[in-house]
């Protein structure tokens, strides 16, 4: 049946109506369900604000640089994400977790490919000489408390000046990454440098979002992990440092209680120095991981 020109895209709420009725065939129930909600939301958000045609356009001009800013290296649209909260509600609804397991946190834009397969105490930082030696150790196990040999973990981290190293001039050069496995009795054990705060990327369309509406770029120090196993759900999360003054307001809201750790500080030379051959000043810190079963 024909519309009648009297009831057609008379008010912005008939356009609404009658876009929702053609995505309504959709075959796919999915992506029907998601077409329908994107645009009951979308279309209820520009009526909420009475949206101006410059407002629109330059949503459009955002939208179009931060996908201009887009590159193997730099991912705007994750930090954009990232920012909004989006990535972090994603997150949790996607990894509800049993009591006792790993709290997830954000993916990131600074994982990558090819990252060395290291021994145990192999040193993520080789080259970066004025951070302080830090050493994380700490066990893997499953929900029962039993130990898991062989379990990956698949780290990274920005280094003591709090750049990734794909924001270095060379694209090549891998730095502040490895790949670890645990032993017979399901412990790691990371070489690195103690993190440190660092502002994500802010010279692009999301750096001037957090400018204009009064927000800072901070991400408190962490460490990242995709720790993984056979027959277990890999988890995806950070570990971070229970001093930073940014845990409160970390920019992309990844922060979880059950993943602040304490990064214990050694100025003799004790038994951690001894036991991991490093001098004075440096610091450890303890954290077990605990995967839940595949589902
Ligand atoms: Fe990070």
């Amino acid at each position: 049946m024909p519309t009648t020109i009297d009831s057609r895209s008379t008010t912005e709420d008939d356009i609404t109506a009658e876009v929702l009725r053609r995505f309504e065939t959709t075959p796919d129930a999915r992506l029907r369900e998601i077409m329908l909600a994107l645009v009951r939301h979308l279309h209820g958000f520009v009526k909420d604000v009475q949206l101006t045609e410059r407002e629109w356009f330059e949503a459009i001009q955002f939208l179009t640089e931060t996908g201009r800013m887009c590159d193997e290296r730099r991912q705007e649209f994750i930090l954009l994400s990232d920012t909004l909260g989006v990535s972090m509600v994603v997150d949790l609804i996607n990894h509800r977790k049993p009591k006792g397991a790993t709290e997830s946190t954000v993916f990131g834009p600074f994982h990558r490919d090819g990252a060395p397969e290291m021994a145990p105490g192999g040193n993520i930082a080789p080259r970066d000489w004025d951070g302080t030696p830090t050493v994380i150790t700490g066990c893997v196990r499953d929900l029962n408390g039993n130990p898991i040999a062989g379990a990956r973990l698949d780290v990274w981290q920005a280094d003591s000046t709090g750049l990734y190293d794909s924001q270095y001039p060379d694209p090549e050069e891998l730095h502040m990454r490895g790949l670890f496995r645990t032993d017979g009795e399901g412990r790691y054990v990371v070489r690195t440098v103690r993190p440190v705060h660092y502002a994500i990327p802010n010279d692009g369309p999301v750096g001037r979002m957090l400018r204009a509406t009064n927000r800072h770029p901070w991400r408190p120090a962490h460490v990242h992990f995709v720790v993984s196993a056979d027959a277990c759900e890999p988890v995806t999360t950070h570990i971070f440092d229970d001093e930073d003054p940014y845990l409160a307001s970390d920019t992309v809201f990844a922060v979880k209680d059950s993943l602040i750790c304490h990064f214990v500080r050694h100025d003799e030379r004790d038994e951690a120095a001894r036991r991991f051959g490093l001098d004075p000043p440096f610091y450890t810190v303890d954290f077990d991981f605990v995967l839940k079963p595949r589902a």
